[in-house]
């Protein structure tokens, strides 16, 4: 704890010091000048074996910060990257067992909120980029990569983007019958200014984004039907009967102002089963990619149930995998770059015949079920993971107390993730750490 302490102390240090410097500037400290924080939080003659592994497994008092707990991102180093999602307040302090889990156990994260566009363009010409500016020096220091999370969507977006009055108070619902939404121009301008700020401010820093997030319905572009007035305002621009252009609009402003290394994402939800969706999304990627749009994967969201169908699943990524021979044909000189990622991976346990549930304690036996549906999910993922297509697997949420599914459908005690409510580890870590051992491949 004292070494900690310490550490805390000397990030404290340094992030006045950036302050003082005036944020990101060329007299940053780049990242191999800050602590460790890796190494710190495990014991460093830790093994790494399926024997110690094994040893731990069934004690369930082990915290997510002990430093003899392996760090579960080490046993599928060089094999996919894992990561976390956190709010920006899960990042403040040091000493908290939740954010030194999150120091400890992850090589990749992204902010769950507090990127997304109408909290950091909240108004005209206002920007709000402090969250993701600690973010991403917390990142770094603690060596993990990033995914920007997201730019275009139609929820948690800046309602002015699409309104002809920017300072118009009204519903989008009644500007939309009112017909005082923004224009077409409009709307590209906002979101093209917009995306000409955040992309080049995170350039060097974050290398996977969510440029687009959930555009998509059952079967194809969302419409105002779906709360998005994307499609309605924008339209089809280039009158090949599909009112996508805006997708296309943003991927292309994306890349102009990222440049060739970043990795521009696609991502959406309910793909691991619903077969038309995926089909949906298969469909507008091919044809964007033959217009020359390079997108350079598609996110799987991920937010399954405990008794999700595994094979199903498996057969959309192949599906949307398949995407990789279209992209090579039209981009030779990145060949090999098309890429899947579980983005927002957790398991809701309200189902059957308890799919209405209120408020549970979990037994352990239900505990024990979720770990060996997450095995089988690890296990395909890192098929995939084999083939060079899934190079990243992110949780939606740190532990069970820190997760969406708790309010969402409705107020409740979901046990979503690897990490109890009480910061102990669950059987499914365990259970997800294992299959780095039995994974035999595809
Ligand atoms: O910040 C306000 C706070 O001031 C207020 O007191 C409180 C009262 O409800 O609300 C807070 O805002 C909440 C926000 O999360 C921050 O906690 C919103 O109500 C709540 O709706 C919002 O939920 C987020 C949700 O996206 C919105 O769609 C979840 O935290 C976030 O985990 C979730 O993430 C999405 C991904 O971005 C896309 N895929 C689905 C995923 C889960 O819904």
């Amino acid at each position: 704890m004292k070494k900690m302490k310490l550490l805390s102390l000397l990030l404290a240090i340094l992030m006045l010091f950036n302050l003082a410097a005036c944020g990101k500037t060329e007299a940053e400290p780049e990242s191999e000048e800050l602590p460790d924080f890796k190494a710190e939080l495990t014991s460093t003659d830790l093994k790494y074996t399926l024997d110690e592994l094994e040893s731990m497994e069934n004690d369930r008092t082990l915290l997510v910060n002990d430093p003899n707990v392996p760090a579960l991102y080490k046993y599928f180093e060089g094999i996919v990257k894992i990561g976390v999602a956190f709010t920006s307040n899960q990042i403040l302090d040091f000493e908290d067992p939740v954010t030194q889990g999150i120091l400890k156990h992850y090589n990749i994260y992204v902010l769950g909120n507090e990127m997304k566009s109408d909290h950091c363009n909240p108004a005209p010409d206002t920007y709000n980029f402090d969250d993701a500016d600690n973010f991403v020096k917390v990142a770094k220091a603690a060596g993990s990569e990033m995914r920007g999370h997201t730019i275009v969507w139609h929820s948690q977006v800046p309602q002015w983007w699409f309104k002809a009055d920017p300072n118009d108070q009204s519903s989008l619902q009644d500007c939309y019958n009112n017909g005082t939404l923004a224009s077409r121009e409009q709307l590209i301008e906002r979101v093209t200014t917009y995306i000409n700020e955040i992309i080049p401010r995170y350039k060097d820093d974050i290398k996977y984004w969510d440029v687009c997030n959930e555009v998509l319905n059952a079967s194809g572009i969302r419409t105002v039907a779906d709360d998005s007035y994307w499609a309605e305002i924008i339209g089809d621009v280039d009158g090949n009967g599909y009112s996508d252009d805006y997708v296309e609009i943003a991927f292309n402003a994306a890349r102009e102002a990222g440049g060739e290394d970043l990795v521009l994402m696609i991502n959406d939800f309910n793909m691991e089963w619903q077969n038309s969706k995926t089909q949906a999304m298969y469909d507008m990627v091919e044809r964007m990619l033959r217009k020359g749009v390079r997108i350079d994967g598609v996110g799987f969201q991920s937010h399954i149930s405990v008794d999700c169908n595994v094979n199903t699943f498996r057969q959309n990524i192949e599906k949307i995998a398949s995407l990789s021979e279209v992209y090579d044909e039209c981009f030779p000189e990145y060949a090999g770059n098309f890429r899947v990622q579980i983005t927002e991976l957790d398991m809701n346990m309200f189902v059957g015949a308890n799919a209405d549930g209120g408020f549970y304690k979990w037994s352990e036996e239900e505990f024990k079920q979720q770990a060996d549906k997450y095995y089988e999910l690890m296990d395909m993922f890192l098929d995939f993971a084999d083939e060079g297509v899934i190079d990243a697997i992110l949780f939606w949420g740190t532990d069970d107390e820190n997760s969406w599914l708790n309010s969402t459908p409705k107020l409740r005690r979901n046990a979503a993730l690897l990490v109890d409510r009480d910061n102990t580890l669950k059987p499914d870590f365990w259970s997800v750490a294992k299959t780095s051992f039995y994974h035999t491949g595809p």
